[in-house]
């Protein structure tokens, strides 16, 4: 079963799908579209200039922001997957839009110093195994006062109302420890500013996860994880899936997830 820990390495798992359907189902969400926007204002966008957003995904943000550089500029989008490339520019056919996607990792952005006015990350750099190093290179390509803007979750501000408080922190843990940086979105404006990024600033967003957004985070995939390292008992693993289930069946899932918008001039 696929696991969204391995979005650092989608291509590997022959099932691109998976990530793909999650991507579509968490940005319809209205929390997640509010931040969005905020993200787009902050990086002070207009007619000419070039963006960069690295890693992009299926580049429905890219499309977005080539609308507010049109005419004369672009908007950029890079991603170590192929599969999310192949995606992006799919999507893209026979939009006229001025975009450009290429397969990149974040740790080596194949531009020179300064090639863009702004550059951004959304829940990205979770995923990298260096995250000062892609915010250094995020830096290293933006233009001299250009605007520099990550959004990052926090999985240990991730919430669910589970009945038992012991077994939902163990999962909870479970699914953070098993990400890369799970722990990222706290840790974001400190590396702004060993970055060496002037006038940082921070403002945290709350995110309503459904169900089923929640349970590809914190569902079978997780728990089959932690059973298998020991973290929790069979007996554990299958009280949560019915609570899980029973929750759902009633009308009671409930679940949100802090993350933050940070940013800061090159
Ligand atoms: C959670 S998705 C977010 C996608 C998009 N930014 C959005 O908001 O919908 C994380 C993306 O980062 C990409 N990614 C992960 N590690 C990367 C790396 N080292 N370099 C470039 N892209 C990477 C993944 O392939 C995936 O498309």
């Amino acid at each position: 079963m696929s696991h969204l820990a391995q979005f650092g390495r989608i291509d590997n798992t022959a099932n691109a799908d998976y990530f793909i359907r999650f991507l579509d189902a968490a940005c319809a969400e209205a929390t997640f579209q509010a931040y969005k926007n905020r993200m787009n204002e902050l990086l002070e966008l207009k007619p000419g200039s070039r963006v960069l957003d690295v890693g992009c995904g299926t580049g429905d943000d890219v499309r977005i922001m080539a609308k507010l550089v049109a005419p004369g500029g672009q908007a950029v989008g890079v991603d170590n997957s192929r599969a999310m490339i192949a995606e992006a520019d799919k999507r893209s056919v026979g939009t006229k839009l001025p975009t450009a996607f290429k397969i990149a990792d974040t740790l080596a952005l194949p531009y020179t110093d300064g090639s863009f006015d702004a550059t951004r990350a959304d829940r990205s750099l979770m995923h990298v195994p260096d995250p000062a190093l892609a915010i250094a290179e995020m830096k290293r390509v933006t233009k001299p006062g250009g605007r520099v803007v990550v959004f990052e979750v926090d999985f240990g501000a991730l919430m669910i109302d589970a009945a038992d408080r012991v077994l939902g922190r163990k999962i909870i843990n479970a699914w953070s420890d098993s990400v890369r940086n799970g722990w990222l979105g706290r840790r974001i404006p400190r590396l702004f500013h060993e970055a060496g990024l002037k006038e940082v600033a921070a403002v945290p967003h709350t995110l309503s996860l459904t169900p089923e957004i929640a349970l590809l985070l914190v569902g079978q995939a997780t728990v089959d994880l932690a059973e298998k390292n020991g973290t929790i008992t069979p007996n554990e693993a299958a009280a949560w899936l019915d609570h899980m289930d029973a929750l759902q069946r009633e009308g009671r899932f409930f679940s949100a997830m802090t993350g933050f918008l940070v940013w800061g001039n090159a």
